[in-house]
């Protein structure tokens, strides 16, 4: 059996749920108009275990849809790169992932697999699930943030190496963000690495609200999480009961935005971020975008970062598609 080891990136190790966070992102999020979080805070380990469950509903179709493609196309996406180092960014239960396992087991016996994740608890458990799975594959886990991964990543050279990032998580980035961390990807790997990556596209707003606003209100409790997950980790004092989730498309922009609708007149505060908030009756916290894409567009965009696309596959409805990139030298 290959060793295996799990790798908590910051200073912080005492707890391996606790990233080296400082909150200077919640201050900010917290003082713009409309408030905002940033979405990593929705992935502590309860949040992890709730998006497996959103993961599973039958109105959330892109985990679903993106399973079906990367079974039809793992052993492709295989032949084309050759053996290589496998990084995978968020990559929480690591289901989905297997189909690419396989794949490169079948190609070869040196392939190594780097979950990274910002959720201590499901990178530790799919690692050991992963483990029974494959023993004879080497894996290294890191728990972190996207930042810091990538900052590990770029400090070790590797014969050849392929990023990917699925479920459509790209699209939490808005438009300047995606643009940049795809630059820092393509920075991140030399010219003929790869980057694999997931994408929701643009259909039919009913599809897309339904996504996101589930009947049995996972979501909903996926969203409120959020605000549990500041209560323990800055001693605040969010009180649940008091806001409401809501998704609606934004269609000249493209993309779910997510809410949290203040009920009440709420007065917060985050002790150790010394951080006082107060929220207006009817104020929202806009805590996630999720932007849909046209297959064309981003493709231009990838290339522009220097990412160039080698093959695209789509379901049948086409209502998600996967694209394998090259990275190639910038002039
Ligand atoms: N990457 C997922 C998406 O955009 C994240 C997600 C799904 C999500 N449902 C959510 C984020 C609900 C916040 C709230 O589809």
């Amino acid at each position: 059996m290959r060793t295996k080891f799990i790798k908590v990136l910051g200073q912080d190790n005492q707890c391996l749920n606790n990233l080296n966070i400082d909150g200077k992102d919640i201050i900010r999020g917290l003082n713009q108009v409309p408030k905002t979080l940033p979405s990593k805070y929705f992935y502590d380990d309860i949040g992890s275990e709730i998006f497996q469950k959103i993961c599973e509903l039958p109105e959330y179709y892109p985990t679903r849809t993106e399973t079906s493609i990367l079974r039809q196309c793992a052993d492709e996406v295989a032949q084309i790169t050759g053996a290589c180092e496998l990084v995978e960014l968020g990559s929480g239960s690591s289901t989905k992932t297997q189909f690419l396992l396989n794949a490169y087991q079948k190609i070869s016996d040196k392939c190594k697999y780097i979950p990274i994740d910002v959720s201590g608890g499901i990178i530790k458990t799919s690692i050991l699930n992963l483990q029974k799975k494959y023993p004879d594959l080497l894996i290294e886990g890191l728990i972190g943030s996207y930042e810091q991964a990538l900052a590990i990543l770029e400090s070790v050279i590797v014969p050849s190496r392929m990023i990917f990032f699925l479920g459509s998580s790209i699209g939490n980035f808005t438009a300047q963000e995606c643009n940049s961390f795809l630059r820092r990807i393509a920075h991140t790997l030399k010219p003929s690495d790869y980057f694999l990556i997931g994408i929701d596209l643009q259909k039919d707003i009913k599809i897309l609200e339904a996504a996101y606003n589930d009947s049995k209100s996972i979501t909903a409790a996926f969203n409120l999480n959020i605000l549990s997950h500041l209560n323990w980790r800055f001693q605040s004092n969010f009180n649940l009961n008091l806001f409401r989730h809501e998704a609606i498309y934004n269609q000249a922009n493209n993309q779910i935005e997510m809410y949290l609708h203040c009920l009440e007149t709420h007065r917060v505060s985050l002790d150790t971020l010394n951080l006082n908030v107060f929220f207006e009756a009817g104020e929202s916290i806009l805590t996630e975008i999720s932007r849909k894409f046209d297959l064309t567009i981003l493709q231009n965009e990838l290339e522009l970062q220097g990412l160039k696309t080698l093959k695209i596959w789509t379901d049948k409805n086409r209502w998600y598609g996967v694209i394998l990139c090259q990275a190639v030298e910038l002039k």
